[in-house]
């Protein structure tokens, strides 16, 4: 019993436990460098442009930049504060940006060293985020399929992967994804008591014949129907959106399909493309100035290309938020 109640709490940030009172957009990757924070920064620009609520979260404990895109200074309060003061609200940790609507949570420190995450700290960021009042919340994570990294992909109610057109970013992409799809099924075996059937069915996957997570899907419902059935409804529910960043020609948005299709096929879920960002050397130059490419230089075709992407993220069928 004493055993069930810790691994009750364990999960307790995995399950979704309450909803958000925003929308809350994740942008991550497999791949470090491929532009998650040139493109989560950019959508809070033209979020916040659009004169939605936006607070822009810098999630890359340890390698925070975020305030750089935004042309600020090194905060001097911020996650890692909130993280070691156990009273404070994360809502304190908040800046005013120069841009209206727009407030930033950063995580930039001047610290030599940065503390690492804990479980605990991790539940208590996340719930906080879940109560942070705005239109949007936007998540930018650090690249890599760690645990945390994937919870807080999992917990937003838009998930976005940006990837570019080289091969080692599009290998990470399939990596990353397939690490989300299953780190989705940890939070629902518990819920659904699937837990020791899954391991044993993971143990044994040449035996059972599973060798994708879509297999897993299958063999549960085909053995297991009324759970099984539950477990493919609920994952399902998870969409994935891709944009392509430093795109240089045409042909490279034919590697969106590819992905699309090994979703559908080996996830069963489904994974459609946001739209392509060329590559423009003007991002780093703009940079270089300390300021926003969309602020620097709005005649970059990369503006209609951003501007694009964050409306079709308004729309209706993208907003429905599923946890
Ligand atoms: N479309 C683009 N065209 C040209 N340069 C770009 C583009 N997008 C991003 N960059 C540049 O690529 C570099 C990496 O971008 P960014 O910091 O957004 O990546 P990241 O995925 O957040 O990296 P990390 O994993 O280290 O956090 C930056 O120098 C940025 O200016
Ligand atoms: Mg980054």
């Amino acid at each position: 019993m004493k055993q069930q109640k810790v691994e009750k709490s364990k999960y307790l940030h995995l399950r979704g436990q309450k909803k958000p009172k925003s929308h809350i957009i994740a942008v991550g990757g497999g791949k470090g460098g491929v532009g998650k924070s040139f493109v989560s920064s950019s959508l809070a620009l033209f979020l916040s442009q659009m004169g939605y609520k936006t607070i822009l979260i810098d999630l890359d404990i340890g390698a925070a930049n975020l305030h750089t895109y935004l042309g600020l200074n090194t905060p001097e309060n911020g996650i890692n504060q909130f993280l070691s003061t156990p009273h404070m609200k994360l809502m304190q940790s908040k800046m005013d940006t120069n841009f209206k609507n727009l407030e930033l949570i950063s995580c930039a420190s001047d610290a030599l060293e940065t503390p690492c995450l804990s479980e605990s700290g991790r539940s208590r960021l996340m719930s906080s985020i879940y109560n942070l009042e705005a239109d949007y919340v936007i998540l930018d994570l650090s690249a890599g399929t760690q645990t945390s990294t994937l919870d807080f992909f999992l917990m937003a109610t838009q998930h976005i992967v940006v990837f570019t057109p080289e091969p080692v970013s599009v290998e990470n992409t399939y990596r990353f994804i397939k690490s989300a799809f299953y780190r989705r099924i940890k939070r629902f075996e518990f819920q659904l008591n699937l837990e020791s059937e899954i391991s044993m069915i993971m143990g044994k996957k040449d035996e059972y014949g599973v060798r994708t997570p879509g297999d897993l899907i299958h063999y549960l419902c085909k053995h297991n129907p009324e759970k099984g059935s539950e477990l493919e409804k609920l994952m399902s529910q998870f969409k994935i959106n891709i944009i392509l960043n430093q795109g240089r020609s045409q042909k490279d948005l034919e590697l969106a399909p590819s992905l699309e299709s090994v979703c559908r096929k080996y996830f069963g879920i489904s994974c459609e493309l946001l739209g392509q960002v060329e590559y423009d050397n003007a991002v780093w130059q703009s940079l270089r100035r300390r300021k926003h490419l969309l602020v620097d230089c709005p005649t970059s075709r990369l503006y209609t290309q951003l501007m694009s992407i964050s409306r079709t993220l308004t729309k209706p069928h993208h907003r429905k938020a599923v946890v």
